[in-house]
């Protein structure tokens, strides 16, 4: 496939993209997808082509942090079909935090509906197969009115952007790719608070501890529980896994964000490798005691822990086959190069 062309939102520029060079990086494509919900009902504007959004200055998102986001990724398989990864659990966890931050659902149909219309119709700017990068999906949800008091929106705007996205972390996946993380002595999320919603807000706080990890050459910050600092929640947006006396294991918190990836992971290495896994509490003491150890996300998809440091005490790992194993399993199902035995791949219908 020839390098499709770049789009520039007034001008019409075009210029080349070069695929396999992408970040982790917005670049605007030419068409979003919209939905509004006013009076009680969803109204369906489709795609639209403005990159900008004008909305009232009193909206409770841009005030009060009513906004709701999601991340996905779209693979060219190939054979050049284009398939999403298990957009419903998206538009659950999306639903969970309507729910939470007292605004409408999306339904579910609505949801998959702007998935497939937006991926189709920016598809040039879906990466090439092998190319690495993909097409990173960002579901969104705002409250917005006329308001000033602390009370949530009447009215919503649902919309989907895409960009092609390159590795999430510097370097990719590989066996010489392994990432250092920095424990934190902050956190990004109460006890009983959003950690477990995809809440915007839970993300501006996460910026002080991770750029704090950044500035010391750290790729991210690893947050403890909230309430002892005992456990090991997450690593910045992504989930904790490793592996102890032959299990796969990660934390169970309702302050951590449930991932996707690692529910498929689980899946994967407990059905297709028959590996035992566990979701427990997880000592950072623990660490002395783990054989390896990663992190899991629709960004991060599996990177694999080289060194955890906490202030003067660290931890180092090695490269684990495992981790290989998991990766390949979960990219050859979402790239169309991999059985599918769950189901999971969503094939997007090209018009
Ligand atoms: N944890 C946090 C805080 C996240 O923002 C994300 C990204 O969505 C994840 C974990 C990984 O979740 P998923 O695998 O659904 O992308
Ligand atoms: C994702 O993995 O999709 C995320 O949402 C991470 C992100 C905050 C870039």
């Amino acid at each position: 496939m020839s390098l499709p062309r770049y789009y520039f939102p007034g001008h019409r520029k075009i210029a080349n993209l070069d695929f396999a060079k992408l970040g982790f990086d917005y670049t605007a494509c030419p068409y979003r997808f919209e939905a509004v919900f006013q009076h009680g009902i969803w109204r369906v504007r489709g795609l639209i082509e403005d990159p900008n959004m004008t909305i009232p200055e009193g909206s409770q998102c841009l005030h009060y942090g009513q906004e709701l986001f999601e991340g996905m990724k779209v693979h060219r398989g190939p054979d050049d079909r284009i398939y999403a990864f298990r957009p419903l659990e998206n538009a659950r966890r999306l639903n969970h935090g309507a729910r939470y931050l007292c605004g409408p659902e999306v339904p579910e149909a609505l949801f998959v509906r702007g998935i497939e219309e937006v991926a189709a119709a920016n598809h040039p700017y879906i990466p090439p197969h092998g190319s690495g990068a993909a097409l990173y999906v960002r579901p969104f949800y705002l409250g917005i009115g006329d308001n000033v008091g602390v009370k949530p929106a009447r009215s919503y705007v649902f919309r989907i952007f895409v960009t092609p996205v390159g590795p999430y972390f510097k370097g990719g996946f590989g066996p010489d790719q392994g990432k250092a993380f920095m424990v934190s002595r902050l956190d990004r999320a109460a006890p009983r608070g959003s950690g477990h919603v995809k809440a915007g807000g839970n993300y501006a706080c996460s910026f002080t501890p991770g750029q704090e990890a950044k500035s010391r050459g750290f790729a991210e910050a690893l947050y403890l529980d909230p309430r002892e600092h005992k456990y090991i929640e997450e690593i910045g947006a992504a989930n904790f896994l490793g592996f102890r006396d032959g299990k796969l294991i990660t934390p169970e918190s309702t302050s951590v964000l449930p991932s996707v990836t690692r529910n498929s992971l689980l899946e994967i290495a407990s059905t297709t490798f028959g590996w035992i896994t566990e979701e427990r509490k997880i000592t950072l003491d623990e660490l002395g005691e783990m054989d390896s150890a990663a992190c899991c996300g629709t960004a991060a998809v599996v990177s694999w822990i080289a060194r955890i440091a906490d202030g003067d005490r660290e931890w180092t790992f090695e490269f684990d086959e495992r981790w290989q194993q998991l990766y390949d399993a979960i990219l050859g199902i979402q790239t169309g190069t991999g059985d599918d035995p769950f189901g999971w791949r969503h094939e997007i219908p090209l018009k």
